[in-house]
């Protein structure tokens, strides 16, 4: 386990010492390995550091309104609402490594865009150990590893976490003084709701899946998951009042794990099963069924694509 105290003043020192008098761009997605990452070289280079937070319109519920009172200290934040570009690029795109492809491509341009605006000469980055062994070993294209710098001629990249597990990066993030809804956030993915909606990203999709993570966040809190969210998984038939509808069914996930490679769906009791079942049929009137996901990882994946 890492010593944070010494770890962070190290990570400073080596930003310091590697930006120098330049300027750098991070993505700051609101997840604790960005959070980190932007707040060790924000303190190590202040506003020479311009953290580019993306709308993609595949965030959680209040998710830009919290980044931006969460950051606020950081003078040289800059929000860009990209939802139209980013759900009308994804249009008619079914497959799901071809969607990570597209969200990938559409955030390349827009950080691209910010990082030319503002002359910034580094890359900073929130990538993970389990990231880069994950994409290394082929199970699945992260978009926060590779691809950016070969389209953006960057002097260097850093990545003041990259050899740190998840829970790592929370002790750094407490010790940093960050917010607990920072710290101790679970995983979201950087393709957002787009891999919690099977299939096409419309959206009506992403509109329940935003909607019913949220409640599954809210009711699950207690359990302590280390992820916990709802998927968009098929459509099926249902009653509501008098009516047949042919509504979307909803998947409820909720695992434990260290660092995601491997994972235990955690075992709810039916009070709440109930309870979220109800919350969601009951707010979203196109949802016509709830079920809860008890496969473990593997041979599940966490996230359904
Ligand atoms: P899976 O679904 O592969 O997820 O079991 C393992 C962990 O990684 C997250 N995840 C992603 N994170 N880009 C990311 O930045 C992605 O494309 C991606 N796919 C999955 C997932 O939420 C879980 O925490």
């Amino acid at each position: 386990m890492v010593d944070p105290e010494p770890f962070i003043e190290e990570a400073i020192e080596e930003i310091e010492a590697e930006v120098g008098d330049a300027n750098a761009v991070i993505a700051l997605s609101g997840g604790v390995d960005s959070s980190v990452s932007a707040t060790l070289a924000y303190r190590a280079i202040g506003d020479q550091l311009t953290p580019v937070y993306v709308d993609t319109g595949l965030m959680r519920k209040g998710e830009t309104e919290e980044i931006r009172e969460t950051f606020s200290f950081m003078d040289s934040l800059r929000i860009v609402d990209a939802q139209d570009r980013f759900l009308d690029a994804l249009s008619g795109v079914t497959d799901p490594e071809e969607k990570r492809h597209v969200i990938g491509e559409e955030f390349i341009r827009v950080l691209e865009r910010e990082a030319r605006e503002t002359g910034a000469d580094y890359l900073v980055q929130g990538t993970i150990y389990p990231d880069r062994i994950e994409s290394e070993g082929g199970i699945k294209s992260h978009h926060n590893v590779g691809g950016l710098p070969e389209v953006v001629d960057f002097e260097g990249i850093v990545e003041p976490v990259r050899d740190l597990y998840k829970d790592e990066v929370r002790e750094l993030a407490r010790e940093l003084e960050l917010e607990s809804v920072i710290s101790e956030r679970m995983p979201f993915p950087g393709p957002g709701l787009a891999v919690r909606v099977v299939g096409e990203v419309t959206r009506e999709k992403v509109e329940v899946a935003r909607e019913a993570c949220h409640v599954v966040e809210e009711e699950l809190e207690s359990y302590e998951p280390w992820q916990a969210f709802a998927a968009v998984v098929g459509k099926g038939t249902g009653v509501k009042g008098d009516n047949r509808v042919h509504g979307w069914i909803v998947a409820v996930r909720s695992v434990d794990s260290r660092d995601g490679m491997t994972a235990q769906a955690q075992e709810l009791d039916w009070e709440t099963l109930q309870r979220i079942q109800s919350r969601i049929t009951s707010q979203l009137d196109n949802v016509s069924r709830v079920v809860y996901d008890v496969t473990h990882k593997p041979p599940a994946t966490i996230e359904y694509e």
